[in-house]
């Protein structure tokens, strides 16, 4: 087992040399990219395929995914969250492999009553093992325009960015013992549901029926600088081997650290590496390297 998990990698580095070139094109046509995979008809693609929209009612919500799998990217989409009261409803936006070791990278968008802040939720799951959790509320009302939400996932580091501000990166620390989400494909996901047994006020406020359906948006999805899983190899854009690309790029710069601690110090409402009540034997390894 253990050689069979460098295999991905050795072939990463030669795609990386050019010899395939099954990559992602151009941005955002979501009848190229995605499947609607749930939500009999709640879920529509419009505008030429320059929109989504997810719709949640009483009987049921409605999610997609993409076409291809993926192992590292860059990977950018704009949402537009359910606005007035969406407190109940959660909007899940994510990467995710299949079965029970599976990787996991997620955002997830908790409502509110109207006027009150949404709170974003961040995950990592690696080999089917999360209890990541750091949530953040936002610098601006996610429901009234839309705002970009990346993920960069790079052998080195998995970085979450809000309108191009990183808000969160959670490092590979293999040396640790940590596994890090390195060899398994993985498609985006999402989805728009129903969660009022938790996602308000830790569930004390019901989604209000009343203002059904409530409805996400998408649009300008960009996945130029992500690598495509297809036949058992990935194959990343020809410019991702220069030194200024973001497969390469190991640590933020200086401006990027100043963000994050912005975001950190401002914004965030739980980081499950200040949970010591959670983790009474020690935290984990990872979040030696925290800031
Ligand atoms: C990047 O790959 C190209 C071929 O795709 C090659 O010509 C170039 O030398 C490579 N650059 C680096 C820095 O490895
Ligand atoms: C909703 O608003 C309340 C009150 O401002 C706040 O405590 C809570 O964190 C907000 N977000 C969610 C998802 O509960
Ligand atoms: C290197 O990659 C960066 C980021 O993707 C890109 O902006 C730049 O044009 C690339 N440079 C070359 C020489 O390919």
């Amino acid at each position: 087992m253990a050689t069979s998990c460098y295999r991905p990698m050795i072939l990463f580095f030669i795609s990386l040399l050019g010899i395939s070139s099954l990559m992602a094109t151009s941005a955002g046509n979501f009848y190229q990219d995605f499947d609607i995979t749930w939500g009999d008809g709640r879920a529509k693609i419009l505008e030429n395929g320059q929109l989504l929209t997810l719709s949640l009612d009483k009987a049921s919500g409605s999610g997609f995914k993409s076409k291809n799998e993926y192992l590292f990217g860059k990977i950018d989409m704009q949402l537009k969250l359910v606005p007035g009261n969406s407190a109940g409803t959660v909007t899940a936006y994510y990467l995710s492999s299949l079965g029970s070791t599976h990787d996991e990278i997620d955002f997830e968008f908790l409502g509110n009553l109207t006027g009150e802040p949404y709170i974003m939720h961040t995950n990592v799951f690696s080999q089917g093992k999360g209890n990541r959790e750091q949530q953040f509320y936002l610098w601006f009302d996610p429901t009234k325009d839309f705002h970009t939400y990346s993920i960069l996932w790079n052998p080195q580091s998995i970085i979450f960015y809000v309108d191009d501000t990183p808000v969160r990166e959670f490092k590979n620390s293999e040396t640790m013992g940590v596994p890090f989400p390195k060899n398994q494909p993985m498609r985006i996901y999402s989805s728009l549901w129903n969660a009022d047994d938790w996602a308000t006020r830790g569930g004390l406020v019901k989604t209000d029926w009343t203002n059904a359906p409530f409805i996400a948006s998408y649009r300008n999805f960009n996945a130029d600088q992500a690598c495509v899983w297809s036949s058992g190899a990935s194959s990343c854009p020809s410019n991702s081997n220069n030194s200024s690309s973001w497969i390469t790029q190991a640590v933020l710069d200086s401006t990027s650290q100043e963000k994050i601690k912005w975001v950190q110090k401002n914004y965030m409402i739980y980081n499950y590496c200040s949970d010591t009540k959670r983790f009474p034997q020690g935290l984990p390894p990872e979040c030696s390297l925290t800031s």
